[in-house]
């Protein structure tokens, strides 16, 4: 018998990107205690160094100390024929995920799922030890949401890629993200239909922390639970956002407390600071206390 070694998967609320083949950024990214690091062998990774990276990586995950911060690699599309390569050299360092690019079709994620099947099998890991994380970022990817979120068991997140959406459809980015917000919104809705966590595309604009609040906090809003995020300065404030105020746990609490107390006393509805209270909110209310507990503020 196999031994099962698939650690329950955490929330991530902020995950960190940096170029693959750059170990400076790797070890500063290790040491900072997010929540997950992503490195990256895709765009963030000049062509002819492509082999550098992988090499990189895989001496990352064999030789640094990440602590508690889940540990994925972004490999690339499928198009150039360099995903085997990606998966072959870094799988020895055994990371906790890969992150796929670009991807349009249930099939991406199946091939994907596959090649890990047969990696973990030689390496003596338990079956879906190695999770995926699906990018929506080009038209095709949106339209074929449904399909992508019920592809594999492996899959456990779907990211929204903004940028390069915004590039494949012909729209032009403004602050407001309007051109995008279809996408976003759908993605999100896919997300929690199929039990997969949303993250949030990253804020580009580095300096600009008060635009990057705002820009988590419309997320946040929308059900995300949490975003790429591409500068260490960028971790803080939106696990921040992700992490509900005292106020909030306190009367979320004391929401579920009522509700329990009523359903036991016969009634599914009641009053609450001058509101009905039923099912909706008692949810909304988990969903607060389930963001507490990812931030570590309740048990
Ligand atoms: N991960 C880890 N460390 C990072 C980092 C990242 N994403 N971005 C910057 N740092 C480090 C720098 O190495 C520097 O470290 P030091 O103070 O020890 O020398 C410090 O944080 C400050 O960096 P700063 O000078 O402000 O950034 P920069 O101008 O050198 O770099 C970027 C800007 C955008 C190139 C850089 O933030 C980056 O590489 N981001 C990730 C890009 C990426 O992976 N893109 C692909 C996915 S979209
Ligand atoms: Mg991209």
């Amino acid at each position: 018998m196999m031994k099962r070694d698939v650690k329950p998967i955490p929330l991530w609320r902020a995950l960190l990107f940096m170029p693959g083949d750059d170990m400076k950024k790797i070890s500063k990214g290790a040491g900072m205690d997010v929540d997950a690091v992503i490195m990256d062998l895709e765009d963030g990774v000049a062509i002819n160094r492509k082999d550098e990276g992988r090499s990189t990586v895989r001496e990352a995950l064999q030789t640094l100390d990440f602590g508690q911060t889940t540990r994925l690699v972004r490999i690339n599309p499928p198009r150039h024929g360099w995903q085997a390569s990606d998966i072959h050299e870094t799988m020895e360092g055994r990371p906790d995920g890969y992150v796929l690019p670009k991807v349009e079709s249930a099939r991406e994620v199946q091939n994907i799922s596959h090649t890990l099947i047969e990696r973990e099998l030689y390496m003596g890991l338990a079956p879906e030890t190695i999770k995926l994380l699906a990018i929506i970022e080009t038209a095709r990817g949106v339209v074929n949401l449904r399909e992508i979120a019920q592809s594999d068991s492996r899959l456990v997140a779907l990211i929204f890629g903004a940028e390069d959406l915004a590039g494949d459809m012909g729209a032009v980015r403004t602050p407001e993200g309007w051109e995008v917000f279809y996408a976003r919104s759908k993605l999100v809705t896919h997300a929690s239909a199929f039990g997969l966590q949303a993250i949030d595309t990253p804020y580009v604009d580095i300096d600009n922390i008060d635009g990057l609040k705002a820009q988590t906090r419309q997320a946040m809003m929308m059900g995300y639970t949490g975003k790429l995020v591409i500068h260490p300065k960028h971790v803080d404030p939106v696990c921040e956002v992700f992490s509900p105020p005292d106020e909030e746990i306190a009367k979320a609490q004391e929401l579920i407390r009522l509700h329990d107390e009523n359903q036991n006393s016969g009634s599914g509805v009641f009053r609450f600071e001058g509101k009905m209270v039923d099912m909706p909110m008692i949810r909304a209310a988990e969903r607060v206390l389930a963001r507490a507990r990812q931030a570590g503020k309740i048990d």
